[in-house]
């Protein structure tokens, strides 16, 4: 009888134990699938409920954050806490707020803590406090029911980057995308902490930013796009109305007018730009390298510099991009010169210059930035007159490489990229000469001759660009495949939420 009882009782004990062990609240925050994965996270083992009486507390540094903050929460649970500004720190809610004293949280960094009764965030300014908003929001669904418990699991994430440079690329030009796209891609990138957007402005098939001094640009040359659709452009006011959505989203624009190749919808627009006087025929096919500005022509350096005088007024960020890529056309006696000439016209605006790897055969100027895509060579060259580099390896980073020979959308010119291959790789060792030191941060870029839509726009970037993101942002010594591709298979659930047409990629187990 006793030991029917005993084993009855221990027969109850382990059910116990095992259900206890099976329900889903989220008890262990190490166990979240933070992309990308944060320096340090420990967990307390508690929960903090987010309910419709939660508050945001801010200071008047950090208004911004907590609407930015509350609007996002509104959207996910339909709550929108109120923002209330505080002086001191509150018992219970959600408290945005600048560091004090000495920590190691640099310019983009954050410290979170999440109690039973309060989430603290603070940084050393708004970008941090960013930052942290955006590993909190990866604690809850993306969507969820009204009525659904929202629990947060507690702990403490200390974290800041790697590099300060996290950067995409669109090409608006092969096929223009509009405002609203654009939005949609910054969300994508702000989601995962990236604080670059360098739109590439121009190309032989379009140009797609008003410059009033020279209006057949956008009302000719932005008419078209690859394919021969109608292409378009954005005016002054719409292209302030990205910059300004960018920057509340902690994001740089960097435009880009691709230089002196790669301009045939600007030669097509303006006879004078030609050696000869002709206008060009617009164009519509995807052949590069074919195109060329007049480089010993003085209206070329007019136009150069009311575009460049345009451009810098239209941008609260630092650099303007030159391109300077595949002008295959112009002899390197006069490339040279004229990239020389070019880059004085950017300083002349008060912007730094950033340009394709090929610009290092010219003489950098001071703060001059390089861009590999492919030039060993020319990389080094750059890095040997002082430039810094940005890392944006074709062969790793572009996301309009196809992930194989069945991916629906997409070129494979330098490689197919298949999810692996794109996050493994570090930016520090990839080329041998150029470190940590040389490196600004990596840039993934999309160009956009094989897409016209935002869903194939979407099946080329998802699942890449977390990758990239983890990249710019976890050190490499914390990385690697096996376990990444876990936390991103819980991000398809995400990427779901939100209607991304993603590549499944049979490499990563998705839930
Ligand atoms: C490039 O891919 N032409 C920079």
């Amino acid at each position: 009888m006793k030991n029917k009882i005993f084993l009855t009782l221990t027969i109850i004990a382990g059910l116990l134990i095992q259900m206890s062990c099976t329900t889903e609240t989220p008890t262990d925050l190490t166990k979240t699938s933070f992309i990308p994965k944060p320096v340090k996270i420990t967990a307390t083992g508690n929960e903090f409920e987010l309910t419709k009486s939660t508050v945001i507390f801010v200071q008047d540094e950090t208004q911004q954050s907590g609407e930015y903050l509350s609007n996002e929460l509104n959207g996910i649970a339909g709550l929108k806490p109120e923002v209330k500004t505080t002086d001191k720190e509150p018992g219970k809610g959600i408290y945005i707020s600048i560091s004090e004293g000495e920590n190691n949280l640099g310019e983009e960094g954050y410290e979170l803590t999440i109690d039973k009764k309060l989430i603290r965030i603070s940084a050393n300014n708004s970008a941090g406090c960013f930052n942290g908003i955006q590993t909190l929001l990866q604690t809850l669904p993306v969507k969820a029911n009204s009525d659904e418990e929202l629990k947060i699991a507690t702990g403490v994430i200390h974290d800041f980057p790697e590099y300060g440079f996290r950067g995409a690329m669109l090409d608006v030009a092969r096929h223009f995308f509009d405002v609203e796209d654009v939005k949609r891609y910054i969300d994508f990138l702000a989601a995962y902490k990236m604080n670059v957007l360098h739109l590439h402005l121009s190309d032989d098939q379009g140009w797609r930013i008003e410059i009033k001094s020279w209006p057949n640009l956008t009302t000719y040359g932005g008419s078209t796009e690859v394919g021969g659709g109608e292409g378009g452009f954005y005016t002054h006011e719409q292209y302030a109305e990205i910059v300004n959505y960018a920057l509340e989203r902690n994001i740089t624009i960097i435009p880009e007018i691709d230089l002196p190749g790669h301009t045939n919808a600007a030669l097509a627009s303006y006879a004078e730009l030609n050696c000869d006087g002709k206008a060009t025929e617009l164009y519509t096919g995807t052949e590069v390298g074919f195109s060329t500005l007049c480089t010993d022509k003085e209206i070329t350096y007019k136009f150069i510099d009311d575009v460049v005088r345009e451009l810098a007024e239209l941008s609260p960020g630092p650099y303007i991009h030159i391109g300077g890529d595949e002008s295959h056309v112009t002899p390197m006696e006069d490339y040279i010169p004229f990239i020389n000439r070019t880059q004085e016209i950017v300083v002349s605006h008060g912007k730094k210059v950033i340009g394709w790897d090929e610009i290092a055969n010219a003489s950098l100027v001071e703060n001059a930035t390089v861009q590999f895509w492919a030039d060993v060579k020319n990389t080094t060259m750059g890095v040997e007159q002082g430039a810094k580099v940005i890392m944006s390896p074709a062969k790793k980073a572009y996301m309009d490489m196809q992930y194989d020979s069945t991916s629906t959308f997409g070129l494979h010119w330098a490689a197919y990229i298949e999810v692996d291959e794109g996050y493994s790789w570090n930016p520090a060792t990839y080329v041998t000469g150029i470190t940590k030191e040389n490196i600004l941060g990596i840039e993934a870029p999309l160009w956009s001759e094989t897409v016209s839509e935002m869903d194939h726009i979407e099946y080329l970037v998802f699942p890449r660009l977390p990758g990239y993101a983890e990249i710019g942002w976890s050190a490499p010594a914390t990385r690697n495949w096996g376990e990444y591709k876990l936390r991103l298979a819980h991000h398809g659930k995400r990427f779901d939420a939100l209607d991304i047409n993603f590549y499944r990629s049979a490499l990563v187990p998705w839930e």
